[in-house]
């Protein structure tokens, strides 16, 4: 049904992997990858893909010229590009505001006036944190404790909040003009090709550099990991299943703290169970994020497949032990910019 399908920031984790997804599962489809080939985009994480099926153009989303001049000739858009780090955000926000806000607002217009099909895909942070189970009564097994997509916006971070403000754009795009808009809420993703300055990959570089991997504040917040292929399907599934104008949260039951984790990649590496630092943390930290994805499930029928995260996390941990040329030039300068934060 859609032949042609541009897929901003495909040069980046989460983006490459859906080309690859859709690649290897649907012959008809042509894929455009607009990709600014920031620090995070990476043309590694193309290769090997048919010339005739995946093309790349560098460029930026905020570049209205160029935006208009692909969107005319395409039926979908899957936006994935962004400033995608936390941290980075907090050093400087600037870069946040202009690709995640600005940016989403090119896109849209073009979208509008191509009558051109657009999947947004945001994150589960624009609902801010949850309370930590243990802190809840009956250990939060009641309602409300986790996010479904009539929970409000509550943003922490300049991340987040530029995330939510792209969230609202393309919900106001569709009630106002029409947009053929659907957004999914993802969580935590994880596997191959993810920067090394998040979180499971910084870890299983650090112990492969011989550094002592670093874990903020106490370690007890908890994200929602899902395996970045389940997150590729989702995405597909709405795309070609969703109902315009609606959100889908995308999540995998993949509750975990970070100490947890961190425990788990230090023992699956050979590593002792305390052999990490206690750093910085976070400022405005959120505490904990969970998924509760009925509607996905229900009223689009997917679900994920990596339901086992430690054979995902095992996978992971190869991947980056045989990549290390992948990874290895970055680790000094991601290493230092965190030093230079305590962290
Ligand atoms: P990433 O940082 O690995 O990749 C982002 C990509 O966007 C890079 O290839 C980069 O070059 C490109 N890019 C950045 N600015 C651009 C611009 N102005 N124009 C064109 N391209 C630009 O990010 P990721 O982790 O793959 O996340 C992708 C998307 O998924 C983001 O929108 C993010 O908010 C969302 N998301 C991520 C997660 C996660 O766990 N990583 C979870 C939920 C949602
Ligand atoms: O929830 C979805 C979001 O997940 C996405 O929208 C973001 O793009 C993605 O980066 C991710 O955000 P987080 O801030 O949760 O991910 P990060 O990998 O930066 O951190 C995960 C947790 O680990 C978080 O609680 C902070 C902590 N942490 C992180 C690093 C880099 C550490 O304890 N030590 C570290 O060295």
């Amino acid at each position: 049904m859609f032949k042609n399908i541009i897929v901003t920031g495909g040069a980046g984790f989460i983006g490459s992997n859906f080309v690859h997804y859709v690649v290897n599962n649907h012959p008809e489809v042509h894929l455009t990858v607009l990709d600014k080939l920031t620090y995070a985009g990476n043309k590694a994480n193309l290769a090997g893909l048919p010339e005739d099926r995946v093309k790349l153009v560098v460029g930026d989303i905020c570049d209205k010229g160029l935006v208009d001049s692909l969107v005319k000739d395409a039926d979908a858009v899957v936006h994935y590009a962004a400033e995608s780090h936390n941290d980075n955000s907090l050093i400087d926000p600037t870069p946040f505001i202009q690709t995640n806000i600005v940016g989403t607002s090119v896109l849209i217009n073009a979208c509008r006036k191509y009558n051109v099909r657009f999947h947004h895909i945001s994150t589960d942070e624009v609902y801010g944190d949850l309370p930590l189970r243990e802190d809840l009564p009956g250990h939060g097994e009641g309602k409300g404790e986790k996010f479904t997509p009539d929970s409000p916006y509550r943003p922490s971070s300049p991340y987040s909040s530029s995330k939510a403000s792209s969230d609202l754009l393309v919900r106001a795009w569709v009630r106002s003009f029409g947009l053929r808009a659907t957004i999914s809420n993802c969580s935590n993703n994880y596997g191959p090709y993810q920067h090394i300055e998040k979180f499971i990959p910084r870890q299983i570089t650090n112990i492969l550099s011989g550094i002592r991997p670093k874990l903020y504040g106490t370690g007890k917040n908890v994200r929602d990991w899902i395996h970045t292929n389940d997150h590729s399907r989702a995405v597909w599934t709405i795309l070609t299943k969703g109902k315009i104008g609606e959100t889908y949260l995308i999540g995998a039951d993949g509750e975990k703290n970070n100490k947890e984790v961190l425990e788990m990649i230090l023992e699956m590496m050979g590593q002792p169970k305390d052999a990490y630092d206690h750093v910085k943390d976070r400022p405005g930290h959120d505490l904990r994020y969970a998924i509760d994805a009925t509607k996905l499930r229900t009223e689009l029928g997917w679900k994920p497949e990596f339901t086992d995260f430690k054979t995902g996390l095992k996978h992971t941990i190869d991947w980056y032990t045989e990549h290390r040329d992948w990874w290895e030039s970055q680790k000094a300068a991601v290493e230092a910019k965190y030093a230079k934060q305590g962290q």
